[in-house]
């Protein structure tokens, strides 16, 4: 997609902070004011944040919903990081829908979650009226896996997979997927945090994306985006357990060279 940058000259004072905030260097300084060569834009919206005088608007965008900095400086680190240890898989659900204007705060924390050449290439499929569909085929590709291991994986005997075994009874679930694998886990990671903030909690299935890409009934079903691949499967909903105490974790394995 191409970027149409518009500079209003009686608000550009020539800073050149744009041009040296642009990561395509396609800005110059010609008599004192901010020139654009769009060919090379990508849109990312730096010039626009950047700049003092609000001299800069890109055409494609909306940009009713653009606000004040708010630095991520605002948040105690001691509290943040104890935040992060504190978040926990939630695989227990209330029977609770999860009000309209909270899910579009977690897609819009998605949204603007970093994008490599900020392709923005992420997309949120809301599985809805599909869920339960959907659900039922995954039970019934396991239900068939496990029976046919079970004489002979060891300890698989015990496992039951029940009717709510992939979604455990959550009324929202956001498939993300990407054109990049990294740009569709980074805007999982954005998303479950925002939902914590909300007292929402998250579980990743891993076994929904095992059956996503062993069932052509399920992919014909959710039918992603042409040239996604399904990133994480977001199983959303208000917890109904509550943890006392954070976790123990294995040291960091950090390597200076
Ligand atoms: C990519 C991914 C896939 C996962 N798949 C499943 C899953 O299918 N079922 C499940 O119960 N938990 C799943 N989990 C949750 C992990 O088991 C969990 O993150 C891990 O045990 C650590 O627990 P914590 O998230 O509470 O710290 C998944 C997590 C990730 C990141």
């Amino acid at each position: 997609m191409g970027y149409t940058i518009n500079i209003d000259y009686a608000k550009c004072v020539g800073c050149g902070l744009c041009a040296n905030d642009c990561p395509t260097q396609h800005f110059c300084i010609e008599n004192g004011k901010a020139l654009s060569q769009t060919s090379l834009c990508i849109g990312c919206g730096h010039c626009f944040a950047i700049c003092p005088n609000g001299a800069i608007s890109i055409d494609e965008y909306d940009s009713s919903n653009v606000h004040e900095v708010v630095p991520f400086s605002v948040f105690n680190d001691e509290e943040f990081l104890k935040a992060i240890h504190s978040r926990r898989t939630i695989r227990q659900f209330k029977d609770k829908e999860i009000e309209k204007n909270k899910i579009e705060k977690i897609i819009d924390a998605g949204r603007y979650s970093p994008t490599g050449a900020n392709a923005q290439d992420v997309a949120f499929t809301i599985l809805g009226s599909k869920q339960d569909e959907a659900e039922k085929i995954c039970v019934s590709l396991f239900r068939f896996g496990v029976n046919s291991a079970k004489g002979f994986v060891k300890g698989i005997r015990n496992i039951n997979i029940d009717d709510k075994f992939f979604f455990k009874g959550s009324k929202l679930v956001i498939l993300v997927s990407a054109k990049s694998k990294l740009n569709g886990g980074l805007a999982s990671a954005y998303m479950e945090m925002m939902a914590a903030t909300m007292g929402i909690g998250t579980l990743y299935s891993g076994f929904f994306e095992t059956c996503f890409s062993l069932s052509p009934k399920l992919r014909r079903l959710i039918k992603l985006p042409k040239d996604h691949k399904l990133c994480s499967c977001m199983v959303l909903g208000y917890p109904k357990v509550k943890y006392t105490r954070t976790v123990p974790r294995n040291k960091a394995n950090v390597r200076e060279l």
